[in-house]
């Protein structure tokens, strides 16, 4: 309330006085407020007394004054909702404590002390699945961010490193498998049914790194020989029953240990790895120092059960967690606004590793589509937040799309600048001058400047300033002179509203039209607000090709004709840039079709090109896939102001159809073909999998009856999970008698098996039927569904609100059925929950009636009295 334009009458005052206080909005943190802490806390040894309901904690600390920090009375210990039980200090009961909010404050009048904590938890009681949690009868936890801090008083941050000594005890019959980070160093029975671990992580260890399990567990085990010649035990832990799924992931993180160690010089460093797979989980995986968590959906494959998708991000994901060893863990953050440090490099690296292990083109095309339809809306939207942010309230809400995926690029672009060889001299530089450190995201653009060469004044522009670039290119030709201009600008976003251009690589190749070759690919630094590059000996105009490879992270405005997008699409060398010409054809003419015009001779050039893809005989399948795939909904929304979803997907549709009625009889034999290919892991066998389904989606928007069959024998015939889900997914969206059969078929087949339910879930939310919205309310209320569960909630609400044509359903239900997610959800699971407010949050690019719905939703939830400070965070900066 404004206290100074509205003076308070009396009434007004005991009104006033009578009213609960408002809710405080959380604290901002500052970057520009970081100062080191006070004290060290060489030692830590903590001791378990487990159980599900009731484990207590005796937390050992030593602590010593800082000499590199500011001298302080009081050292400060982190909690969340603990009670305090015993305290000692040097082995005395003693006084010279408070509690401030959450944390513990204590006196400390000598240099070294020894700091005895004890408190009590219950862990089953633990629905945010952060701290020490329970599921399925197994004991893990989550510590990063702050999820220490639920276990323990301590210095939850991650520049306080540690070493770590464990000891467990626990029911035997319960929890026979106890683990935690480094090695094993003793273990013994104890009394009543009990038995006991002790654990030593010889490596110092911020907090967040802190991990431990018990549970009834076995284990895939193997072993693997460093470049050293060191032996190391590899485990990965699952329920009885999962140990079959888990060949696929011990394969790749033999194939992440070899590859990290001849790409980067990268050597594990303990004797032992451990994985271990949990079902409850907010996230996908954690890389805890040798004692890696999991969400079993990034550990479990096999081709019954698992996609081609399935396998690729589980082999993506050990390798992120594992590459983390170095990348986050010997190096990790000195404070979390430097999260992008360890999590923009290693995004980086495990793509790297995946292009290798799967080729480069098609994985180039597949990260791209994701910054694209995630990264991207987010930069636009009021969510925008450099990759190393300023400030927030709650970290948990800056594990994004642009710190992850943007910051990935950003390091790509360092990169792509000095060549791979100068790039691996300066990680080289970075990976030794930092080892064991809390480090910055300036440490590593310093080491890039020292080790790789490159001058990157201007450059550090990546990390403050939030916002897709736009480049702008004209191509002119005068005489034999080719003049190149790029134009770029910068979108404010919320707090920055004057931008500095950007340093921005851009790989081009000017195309002979007659030849269809070009004289050698440049690299093109744009670093002014307004450049022009020109080219001298070209008698005809070359057609441009830019941002091959998609070297920068910007949004290409070309003024080309479309017979040169054509042309792109069917002759350029670089695989990105062919699949771009192919995007930016189908783009320019959906965006106008949506905005009221059809051009039929456009149209026409897109089937020319879409055909021509189809019958190129030179084409792998998966990159012909990539090729036929058209630009998502949420892609084209960001192309235009005031997008109206429901145009955009009738656009989308309505060239689908046509596509699929005028190609019918090759989109046919080409399901034919692909069919034809039995089942296996090689390039030829995914790629067929990849256009068979692609086919019937086209053919169903043309001819539903007749796809249904095609599809329903597709499913019928599946001897896999990609088949068989690509053509459920198929008939999910077609008013078939087969829909319902194949679904029920699905449903019996896979019950009691959480991950494929959960696709099983995930396929009707995010089907093109249209009573999608009362399919997702009638699941809801289906027996297998819980909120408990973050694969379920997102299997069901988040594969919802990703689906533009139910999400976006002119009445607002859809928008009202995800803020009722998201109060609902807050309470039990808040990360999760703030997870699904960006969508709503991009209302501001919608067309006004919708807009003002999603809005009206957004209010209503902040009017909610008790919102977590995630949601809360998420909602404020989202009505901004
Ligand atoms: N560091 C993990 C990874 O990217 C992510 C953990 C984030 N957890 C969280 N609760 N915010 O590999
Ligand atoms: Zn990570």
């Amino acid at each position: 309330m404004d206290i100074v334009s509205t003076p308070a009458t009396a009434e007004d005052n005991l009104q006033m006085a009578d009213a609960p206080p408002e809710p405080k909005a959380p604290a901002i943190i500052q970057r520009k407020d970081y100062k080191p802490f006070p004290w060290l806390i060489p030692q830590t040894h903590l001791s378990f007394e487990l159980g599900l309901e009731k484990t207590r904690v005796t937390a050992t600390l030593t602590v010593e004054r800082n000499p590199e920090a500011e001298a302080s009375p009081t050292i400060r210990l982190n909690g969340d909702g603990l009670k305090l039980g015993e305290f000692k200090c040097d082995g005395a009961k003693c006084s010279g404590h408070t509690m401030d909010g959450d944390d513990l404050v204590v006196t400390l009048e000598g240099d070294s002390h020894t700091l005895t904590i004890v408190t009590e938890i219950d862990p089953s009681q633990n629905t945010q699945l952060m701290g020490l949690f329970a599921s399925g009868g197994m004991l893990c936890t989550q510590c990063e961010a702050e999820g220490f801090r639920r276990i323990t008083f301590f210095p939850d941050r991650p520049d306080v490193l540690s070493t770590y000594t464990v000891r467990m005890s626990a029911p035997n019959a319960e929890f026979p498998v106890l683990l935690s980070n480094g090695n094993n160093t003793d273990s013994g029975e104890g009394e009543g049914g009990t038995h006991w671990a002790e654990w030593h992580d010889p490596w110092p260890k911020p907090s967040y790194l802190f991990a431990l399990v018990a549970g009834d567990l076995v284990a895939n085990s193997d072993s693997f020989t460093t470049m050293s010649g060191r032996e190391v035990t590899l485990n990965i832990y699952v329920r009885d029953g999962d140990l079959p799924r888990t060949e696929h992931a011990m394969e790749s993180l033999k194939k992440s240990m070899v590859w990290d160690e001849e790409t980067f010089g990268r050597e594990y460093d303990l004797d032992l790895f451990n994985i271990v797979a949990v079902s409850d989980f907010n996230m996908g995986a954690m890389e805890n120092k040798g004692l890696n968590i999991f969400n079993t959906k990034y550990v479990l494959a096999d081709p019954e059960t698992a996609t081609d998708g399935n396998f690729d991000a589980v082999e993506g994901v050990i390798a992120h967690e594992y590459f983390h060893n170095w990348s986050g863990n010997r190096i990790t953050c000195r404070d979390w606004f430097q999260l992008s440090l360890k999590e923009g490099f290693t995004v980086l690296r495990d793509q790297l590793f995946s292009q290798d292990m799967q080729g480069e083109a098609v994985k180039r095309i597949e990260d791209v589509r994701v910054l694209r339809s995630v990264q991207f809306p987010e930069d636009s939207g009021p969510l925008a937040h450099p990759i190393r942010p300023d400030s927030y309230r709650e970290i948990s809400n800056f594990y994004t799309s642009t710190i992850y995926n943007k910051g990935a690029e950003v390091i790509r672009m360092m990169r792509t600048m000095a060549g791979p060889d100068a790039f691996r001299k300066g990680t080289d530089l970075y990976f030794g001058r930092h080892d064991g450190e809390a480090a910055t995201c300036e440490d590593f653009v310093r080491s890039m400047e020292d080790g790789a060469g490159l001058e990157l004044e201007q450059f550090r522009r990546w990390y403050s300033q939030a916002g897709t670039p736009v480049v702008e290119a004209v191509l002119v030709h005068d005489g034999d002179t080719a003049a190149l201009t790029l134009k770029q600008t910068v979108p404010p976003t919320p707090g920055q509203v004057e931008k500095q251009p950007m340093p921005i690589p851009l790989r081009i190749a000017l195309f002979d039209r007659a030849t269809a070759t070009h004289r050698g690919e440049e690299l093109v630094m744009l670093t002014d607000a307004e450049q022009t590059f020109t080219y001298e000996g070209f008698a005809e105009k070359p057609v441009l090709s830019i941002n091959r490879g998609f070297s920068a992270p910007v949004t290409v405005r070309r003024d080309i004709p479309q017979d040169e997008l054509v042309f792109l699409a069917a002759n350029d060398d670089d695989p990105f840039a062919r699949y771009e010409a192919m995007q930016d054809l189908v783009t320019d003419y959906l965006t106008q079709v949506a905005a009221g015009s059809q051009d039929d001779a456009m149209r026409a050039a897109i089937g020319e090109a879409f055909a021509a893809i189809m019958q190129d005989g030179d084409l792998e399948d998966a990159m012909r896939g990539e090729l036929m795939i058209l630009p998502g909904e949420t892609y084209l929304a960001e192309q235009v102001d005031a997008a109206d979803p429901g145009r955009i997907h009738e656009a989308r549709q309505g060239l689908k159809a046509w596509l699929g009625e005028t190609f019918g009889d090759q989109l046919r034999a080409l399901h034919d073909r692909a069919n034809n290919v039995p089942y296996g892991q090689s390039a030829e066998a995914r790629g067929a999998r990849k256009v068979k389904t692609l086919a019937l989606t086209f053919l169903a928007a043309a001819d539903a009856d007749g796809t249904a069959k095609r599809a329903a024998g597709q499913y019928d015939a599946a001897d896999n999970m990609t088949d068989r889900q690509g053509a459920l997914m198929v008939l999910a969206g077609l008013n078939s008698p087969e829909r319902t059969a194949r679904l029920m078929d699905f449903y019996n087949r896979y019950r009691g098996d959480e991950l494929t339910i959960d696709k099983w879930f995930a396929t009707q939310a995010a089907s093109l039927h249209p009573n999608v919205i009362e399919h997702v309310k009638a699941l809801a209320e289906h027996p297998d569904f819980t909120m408990r569960n973050p694969n379920r909630v997102r299997s069901l609400y988040m594969a919802f609100a990703a689906n533009p044509q139910g999400f976006h359903a002119p009445d607002g239900s859809g928008y009202k059925l995800i803020a009722d997610v998201i109060l609902a959800l807050d309470p039990i699971n808040p990360q999760t929950a703030a997870r699904f407010v960006p969508y709503l949050g991009r209302f501001r690019r919608i067309e006004a009636g919708r807009a003002k719905l999603m809005r009206a939703e957004l209010e209503r939830i902040a009017a909610s009295p008790t919102l977590s400070r995630d949601t809360h965070e998420q909602v404020s900066r989202s009505l901004g």
